[in-house]
């Protein structure tokens, strides 16, 4: 008898700690949020070791871990990132909003004077110069000669951007160096990166100087289908 209650006991403990953790799992992805401003603390080998130990534990196609990663911590080379990181997200901006993408992505807002000045932000690429604040950067390469090196090198990338919301320290996922191929070209020259790597992405990581809020995200009702595509899986209406 004294057994069985024993037995019962730790099985509602079980199950509240299951509750428990059900309810931090959304928590911790919403911890995570791409931080571009940063203080001067260094961040110690220990937990740099930790992050990358996370990204090589992702899951990969064949299991090929085609991941390569360079720890930048030169300021010279941060700064050369930071330039290159400008100037390709500039000429991404600046051709969305040729293309009139960019007013597209905008319509919402009213106020014409701050929708002229995000635009000239954008346009100036400055949003992506802010690499060089950070401690490190990290730059994360997949071999090319490996079938799902994009895929595999986005869940190593998840998994990097998991641990380091979890040390309570910022990072941002910043593709706007590596998209133009005559950017990439020149990453590769100036970190001696040989051509049977694709340069993914780079990852500034560094203390948080500043969190910002949740941004949006589009609700499960609209993006969730039963069985078949265009049947919603959720009651739309709740979505709204
Ligand atoms: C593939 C990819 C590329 C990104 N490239 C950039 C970038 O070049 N510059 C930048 O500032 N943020 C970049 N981001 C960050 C996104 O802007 C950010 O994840 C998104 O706005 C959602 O915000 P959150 O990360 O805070 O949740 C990128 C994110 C992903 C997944």
């Amino acid at each position: 008898m004294e057994q069985s209650t024993k037995y019962k006991n730790f099985i509602n403990k079980e199950e509240r700690t299951l509750d428990e953790s059900k309810e931090k799992i959304l928590e911790r992805m919403k911890e995570r949020k791409s931080i571009r401003d940063y203080t001067d603390q260094k961040i110690s080998e220990e937990d740099l070791r930790l992050i990358l130990e996370c990204g090589r534990f992702a899951p990969s196609g064949e299991n090929a871990q085609p991941w390569r990663f360079i720890v930048v911590r030169d300021q010279k080379s941060k700064d050369f990132l930071a330039q290159i990181s400008k100037n390709g997200s500039g000429r991404r901006f600046t051709g969305e909003f040729l293309g009139q993408k960019m007013q597209e992505r905008f319509a919402g807002l009213e106020d014409e004077e701050k929708k002229k000045k995000i635009f000239k932000k954008l346009t100036s690429g400055n949003v992506s110069a802010f690499v060089n604040q950070a401690d490190l950067i990290l730059i994360v390469c997949g071999r090319k000669d490996v079938w799902d090196t994009p895929y595999d090198c986005s869940a190593a990338i998840e998994n990097i951007l998991l641990a380091v919301s979890d040390l309570k320290l910022g990072c941002c996922w910043v593709i706007a160096p590596c998209i133009d191929i005559r950017d990439e070209i020149r990453i590769k020259e100036y970190f001696n990166i040989p051509d049977e790597l694709k340069v993914i992405s780079i990852f500034p990581i560094g203390y948080p100087a500043r969190i910002p809020h949740v941004r949006p995200r589009i609700p499960l009702e609209k993006l969730v289908y039963k069985e078949k595509y265009g049947n919603f899986y959720y009651n739309v209406e709740e979505g709204k």
